[in-house]
């Protein structure tokens, strides 16, 4: 199928306000001109006018394309060159990978299923449909890491696939995070390295950055 064939080039349906600093770049655009080109008869659109050019920003419609979008999908089949090919093969777990891993499952799956992996989450009180999983249940505990990443790669019921905003070098990242999640609530003393267990009744040392919150008490 041919794309469909332009019969006039869409204006960009609105315009929307300059952000303040645009604006005062603007003045100061205008002053310079105006002081340099006083009495010329010079309009602003002169001297810059690839800013006034016919163009299409992200997310603004055209008719230029069948589909209706300024903004283009890659060609099928093709992929970032970043991308991690090999998607099947997980990446050595270092606590680097776990690091990265708490990070992105903070932000893409935490909202959900509870920073702890609970499903303890505000969104989760509010789903009527259904609520997503602690990964604390015996079924999720069996799953490995690759199960995980399956999850995340295709979806599962009603959670849709995190492929497209979670690469795949992060999608494992989070899949191992969410392994030590489930270790965390699951370990026995067994799983402490022997030189570890004596500071175990020591209170946890804070993470850098974490500040605890002074709750008002009524
Ligand atoms: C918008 C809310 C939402 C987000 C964000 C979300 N999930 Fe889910 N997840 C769900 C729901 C709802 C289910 C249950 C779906 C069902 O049973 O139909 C689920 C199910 C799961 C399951 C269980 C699958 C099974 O086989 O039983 C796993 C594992 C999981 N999610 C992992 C993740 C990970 C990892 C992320 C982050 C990349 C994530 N989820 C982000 C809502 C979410």
């Amino acid at each position: 199928m041919s794309p469909a064939v332009p019969t006039a080039i869409d204006k960009p349906p609105i315009k929307r306000a300059p952000a303040k600093g645009r604006r005062v770049t603007k003045l100061a655009y205008a002053f310079v001109a105006g002081v340099a080109l006083a009495g010329a008869g010079c309009h602003e659109s002169d001297i810059d006018p690839m800013m006034r050019q016919e163009k299409w920003k992200a997310y603004w419609s055209t008719s230029l394309f069948a589909d209706g979008r300024a903004m283009r999908l890659p060609p099928e089949h093709t992929v970032p060159r970043e991308h991690v090919l090999d998607a099947a093969t997980s990446p050595p777990v270092t606590a680097a990978l776990l690091e990265r891993g708490r990070n992105r499952f903070d932000i893409h799956c935490a909202v959900c299923h509870g920073y702890a992996g609970d499903g303890d989450s505000v969104v989760a009180s509010k789903m009527s449909l259904r609520a997503p999983p602690t990964f604390h249940s015996e079924k999720l505990r069996t799953y490995t890491a690759a199960q995980l990443f399956e999850v995340e790669t295709q979806g599962y019921g009603y959670m849709p696939t995190y492929a497209a905003e979670v690469s795949v070098a992060d999608r494992w990242a989070i899949a191992h995070y969410v392994k030590a999640l489930q270790l965390a609530q699951h370990a026995t003393i067994e799983d402490v390295p022997a030189a570890e267990r004596g500071s175990l009744d020591k209170p946890a040392a804070k993470p850098e950055g974490e500040h605890e919150h002074s709750e008002k008490k009524e």
